[in-house]
């Protein structure tokens, strides 16, 4: 199908499945996309691992790894979305895929390049830093791609609870002692510059997303969604008695909308060459990982391998 019949297709909002004929830079956008979203599920699970031995009661506890275990699946949904798109040399297919990531080549969202300081770290993470990735895939559930935008449905419905449960940690740490309302709000300090970078760079200076507005993947601008976010998270912070860590954040009537101040983009680009506070041992983590648990993986194809012997023998 020719560009011009695709673009059609997908403004018209059809939805493109694997087997459909679809343009290589369609195919080459999805490919970059979910991948790297799978990566940032996956290392993003890291950050809050931390605290999985250190929280504060089995509830919270439990929460923490039931919202872990869910980050799992979310990864593993959309790697699976990714490898439908692989078209045996474009290296979609899920080895090709993982090993980008571990080698540094592909990325991952920048905020999983930040260490968890405190527990309230972990209340910041599910409501700045979930509460900002369901603000993107709910857009994302609009995408063109079917299998991209069903992983879309499942995950934003547990996100939802990311959210909550870390919104909640914080509220339990306001209504504590002063000591515990400072580590909540050193916690928004640290988190929010940071939650914002995660819908990337200003429209202005993002190479990928006209290309991907045209395709129908990307629904809705990076300066949009990140002003949206702003409009409704500084009210959840104001309940909380917290303030947002930027003085020139402050009420326009007349945009209906939040002003803000300049994003430190250098520090954006620094994270995004690998040279952010955790990504160095991110990897590392990663990396060792992989080394030790690859006998599990050996184990499970030797054994896929001995049952499907079995099955044409039978
Ligand atoms: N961290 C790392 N890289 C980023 C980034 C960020 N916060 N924002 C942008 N980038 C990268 C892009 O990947 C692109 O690099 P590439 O061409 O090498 O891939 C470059 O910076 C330019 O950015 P663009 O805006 O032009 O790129 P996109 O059009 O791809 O938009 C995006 C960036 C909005 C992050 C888009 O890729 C996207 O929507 N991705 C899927 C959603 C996602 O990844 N969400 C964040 C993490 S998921 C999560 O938080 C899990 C939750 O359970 C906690």
């Amino acid at each position: 199908m020719e560009n011009n019949k695709f673009l059609d297709y997908v403004q018209a909002e059809n939805k493109v499945e694997p087997k459909d004929v679809m343009p290589e830079d369609y195919r080459k956008l999805l490919v970059r996309q979910i991948s790297q979203h799978a990566h940032s599920e996956i290392v993003g699970m890291l950050p809050e691992a931390n605290w999985i031995s250190r929280a504060p009661s089995l509830r919270r506890k439990m929460a923490l790894l039931a919202k872990i275990q869910d980050e799992a699946g979310h990864g593993l949904y959309l790697y699976a979305a990714s490898e439908t798109l692989n078209n045996g040399a474009n290296g979609a297919d899920r080895d090709s895929t993982y090993n980008d990531m571990l080698s540094g080549k592909a990325k991952y969202s920048s905020i999983f390049n930040y260490p968890t300081l405190s527990w309230a770290d972990i209340g910041a993470i599910g409501w700045l830093v979930d509460g900002a990735a369901i603000m993107n895939q709910v857009m994302l559930m609009g995408n063109s791609y079917g299998p991209y935008s069903r992983a879309m449905v499942r995950i934003c419905k547990e996100e939802s609870f990311h959210q909550r449960q870390g919104y909640e940690i914080l509220m339990t740490l306001c209504k504590g002692t002063k000591e515990q309302k400072e580590l909540a709000q050193e916690a928004l300090n640290r988190f929010w510059w940071p939650a914002l970078m995660m819908f990337g760079p200003n429209d202005s200076d993002s190479p990928n997303s006209q290309k991907s507005m045209n395709y129908k993947v990307k629904r809705e601008s990076n300066d949009d969604l990140r002003q949206r976010f702003i409009d409704v998270t500084v009210s959840q912070a104001d309940f909380l008695g917290l303030k947002v860590p930027d003085e020139n954040l402050k009420w326009n009537e007349e945009r209906q909308h939040y002003d803000f101040g300049a994003l430190p983009w250098d520090e954006f680009m620094e994270v995004l060459k690998g040279n952010g506070p955790c990504n160095k041992k991110r990897l590392e983590t990663k990396n060792k990982a992989q080394r030790e648990n690859l006998w599990v993986k050996e184990a499970a194809i030797a054994f896929a391998e001995k049952q499907n012997v079995m099955s044409k023998i039978a």
